[in-house]
């Protein structure tokens, strides 16, 4: 094993106290959203303790607050390493920030335009583009998935971008299928073209650095609720010019320049006060003493990563020894994804499955995940949805076995 310090790392955390019928929790739901650290609990409480403030006035709790702001656009910043001159705007979440921008993109498209979304996506990444494409009379080009279902069809994909593409809307790594997306094709098929590029980091900003100067990206989204943050605090990344010629909904006192201008009424403070401690919280794991918070953040990523790879390599080959269940997915043989896999039992409904779990304290979800079209070809092969087990950096390898054994024992009750 890494060398992950998991028992210090578990401290941090007082949610893993809690038990069911005498057992401590698994939380395998850590694609829905992680548990949240003392120093980011501390941080949201500590802001309403300071005295809490709107911007811009003449006084010290609003001072402290535009501070706040500004101190959280730099924190996401260096988490998501955006290059200079890149912007980082906030919202309610992923999914309200998407129909923000999606709106905000109809005056650069017409009739006859081309956007290409993909079968595996998240619908936050899907739903904001479809309204406009119907709006607007625009053709939608549906990137396909893998024959085994888990894994978008890189050439397909490509293969859909053409002169007539405007925007291509992709999932960097899937929520339901921990698959990942090489982007470097995309985005050099994209420039070629002259289509934007929104990429969906929701699922990959807990697992991997995401490096957006190396993406290039024009777009990028993600939510601080997956990587140790509070709830209703999406992050928008621009990049450099990406705004120019778009027109988002703001009111008329509203900057009308990034990364204002996508923004609408007074933001969640408290929330970006637990957003910077969470990437401060974050950066902290970085082996040795890296000197800036990018280096660390990367650093601290990359050990992650690992630590999840290493458990994720025991639950996959785990959950292949239960007779009569599918894995979806790629098999971690050196692919890079991240640490969640769904899985679909022969004999055992998924509610049903899902819900014995629950009842013994390892908390799994099971459905569809809102990733829609991938759910309607499970549903066109017979399938009910799956179960999702998603590792975070507090699973343990005793909890991995735990959770094997019970899947084991769920599926021997029929
Ligand atoms: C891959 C992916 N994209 C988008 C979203 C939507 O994010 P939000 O809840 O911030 O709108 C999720 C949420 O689970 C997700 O996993």
């Amino acid at each position: 094993m890494t060398s992950w310090p998991i028992d210090e790392v578990r401290r941090h955390f007082p949610a893993l106290a809690r038990t069911v019928a005498g057992q401590p929790v698994v939380y395998l739901d850590g694609p829905g959203g992680s548990q949240m650290p003392e120093p980011v609990i501390d941080a949201l409480a500590n802001y309403w303790r300071q005295g809490s403030a709107n911007t811009h006035g003449a006084f010290i709790t609003s001072q402290l607050t535009d501070r706040l702001i500004a101190d959280a656009r730099a924190a996401a910043a260096d988490f998501l390493h955006a290059p200079p001159g890149a912007t980082i705007s906030f919202g309610a979440n992923m999914t309200t920030l998407s129909f923000a921008l999606a709106d905000a993109m109809t005056g650069v498209l017409k009739p006859g335009d081309e956007i290409v979304l993909t079968d595996l996506d998240h619908d936050g990444n899907v739903a904001p583009w479809l309204r406009v494409a119907q709006r607007l009379g625009l053709i939608v080009r549906w990137a396909p998935m893998l024959p085994e279902g888990g894994t978008l069809d890189l050439d397909g994909l490509l293969a859909l971008i053409g002169p007539h593409t405007k925007v291509v809307a992709v999932v960097g790594a899937s929520n339901a299928t921990g698959s990942i997306t090489p982007l470097a094709p995309i985005r050099a098929r994209t420039r070629e073209v002259g289509a934007r590029l929104v990429v969906d980091a929701v699922h990959w900003a807990p697992h991997l650095p995401v490096d957006a100067a190396a993406i290039q990206p024009d777009f990028l989204l993600c939510s601080a609720y997956k990587f140790f943050g509070p709830h209703g605090v999406g992050l928008l990344y621009a990049a450099p010019g990406a705004f120019d010629g778009l027109a988002p909904a703001h009111v008329r006192p509203q900057a009308d320049t990034p990364p204002e201008c996508i923004e609408t009424g007074t933001k969640n403070h408290e929330g970006l006060a637990a957003l910077v401690a969470a990437i401060d919280f974050i950066a902290s794991w970085a082996p040795g003493a890296p000197t800036d918070r990018p280096t660390a953040l990367t650093a601290a990523m990359e050990r992650i990563g690992a630590y999840e790879a290493e458990l994720f390599d025991v639950l996959w080959e785990g959950l292949g020894r239960v007779p009569g269940l599918t894995r979806y997915g790629r098999a971690p043989n050196g692919a890079p994804r991240t640490p969640t896999v769904s899985f679909a039992v022969e004999h055992v409904p998924t509610p049903t499955l899902g819900r014995r779990l629950g009842d013994q304290g390892i908390f799994v979800s099971a459905g569809t995940f809102y990733a829609h079209n991938w759910d309607l070809r499970l549903e066109a092969q017979g399938g009910t949805g799956a179960v999702r087990l998603g590792l975070a950096p507090y699973n343990t390898l005793a909890e991995v076995h735990r959770v094997v054994r019970a899947i084991e024992e769920a599926c021997h009750a029929g």
